[in-house]
């Protein structure tokens, strides 16, 4: 067996407005359009996705949280409702999934070996949490890829903020040892918001645009400066300055995906492409891709 390689990271956001805005039949509230050019963004994403022809997704969730470990969904077909808390007016989502079994028990164990606490989740009743829905669907709506569901441990909000990165950044190198060992050829997706300071009210109507823009205007500002060097492939000096983005602009990266994901790929220095960036209720969201394949880190098929 040749050795797997990751081909590609996608930043993949998951406000559950972009669902809602697609009005997919999985989803019961219905819509009128909104957020178009993050939806769009995402259309131009699935078609990247789509030449590479991955065996597997990878997605890290900052809204599956568990407190003890960082665990892994360990089941082969799950179904069932996703609703999102917070805004179950807009997210009532009926999902089914299939688990890649085999990669997933091979991240926990690489996990183990680089000495972090993980655990793999085996409950089949399991409600798959509205974060890593909205990500799986917005990028392949068509569902007929294979996942590796990775929970949010949270350190970063328990630990110190370098501590609980750096756990996210073992999580990814185990997650690359797994990826290699199994075979595999993987996609990642690092499911996070940028800015995340938000409006506390929604409008009348949730879709009604004229309502939707930054909350935080300095927060916009951090936002255009981390998409400026992540596209001018400066991703060294992106991670310099992510403690400070996260404090000033209280960046969902902070839960770990978006480091996890660059610790998988070996935090390469190359342009990332922006396919879009957009507001849902004040926050930051880009849709941005690493394509490995393209940079000549990974092979194509
Ligand atoms: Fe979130």
């Amino acid at each position: 067996m040749a050795d797997g390689q990751i081909l590609a990271g996608y930043l993949a956001p998951h406000p559950p407005h972009l669902v809602y805005g697609e009005n997919p039949p999985q989803n019961e509230p219905k819509s009128r359009g909104g957020w178009e050019q993050l939806r769009w963004a995402y259309e131009r994403a699935r078609a990247t996705l789509d030449e590479l022809k991955p065996d597997v997704l990878l997605v890290h969730s900052p809204h599956w949280i568990t407190q003890q470990g960082h665990h892994f969904l360990g089941v082969k077909h799950l179904s069932g409702k996703s609703v999102d808390p917070i805004f179950p007016n807009l997210f009532r989502y009926s999902f089914e999934l299939e688990v890649d079994i085999e990669l997933a028990e091979a991240c926990c164990a690489e996990a183990r070996e680089c000495g972090l606490t993980a655990k793999m989740m085996r409950n089949p009743n399991f409600r798959v949490d509205y974060g890593t829905i909205t990500t799986l669907h917005m990028i392949r709506p068509q569902w007929d890829i294979p996942v590796v569901g990775i929970s949010a441990n949270n350190s970063p909000y328990y630990l110190k903020l370098d501590e609980g990165l750096e756990e996210m950044d073992r999580l990814g190198k185990a997650t690359a040892e797994a990826i290699r060992k199994t075979g595999r050829r993987a996609v990642l997706l690092a499911s996070n918001t940028l800015c995340h300071w938000h409006f506390h009210e929604e409008p009348e109507i949730p879709e009604d645009m004229s309502k939707e823009h930054p909350q935080d205007y300095d927060g916009y500002l951090w936002d255009m400066r981390i998409i400026d060097l992540l596209r001018r492939g400066k991703t060294d000096e992106a991670f310099e300055l992510l403690p400070q983005f996260i404090q000033e602009a209280f960046a969902e990266v902070k839960s770990g995906a978006f480091t996890w994901m660059f610790s998988a790929m070996g935090y390469p220095n190359i342009p990332g492409e922006l396919h879009g960036y957009g507001t849902v209720i004040g926050t930051g969201n880009a849709v941005m891709e690493w394509n490995l394949v393209k940079a000549g880190l990974a092979q194509a098929d």
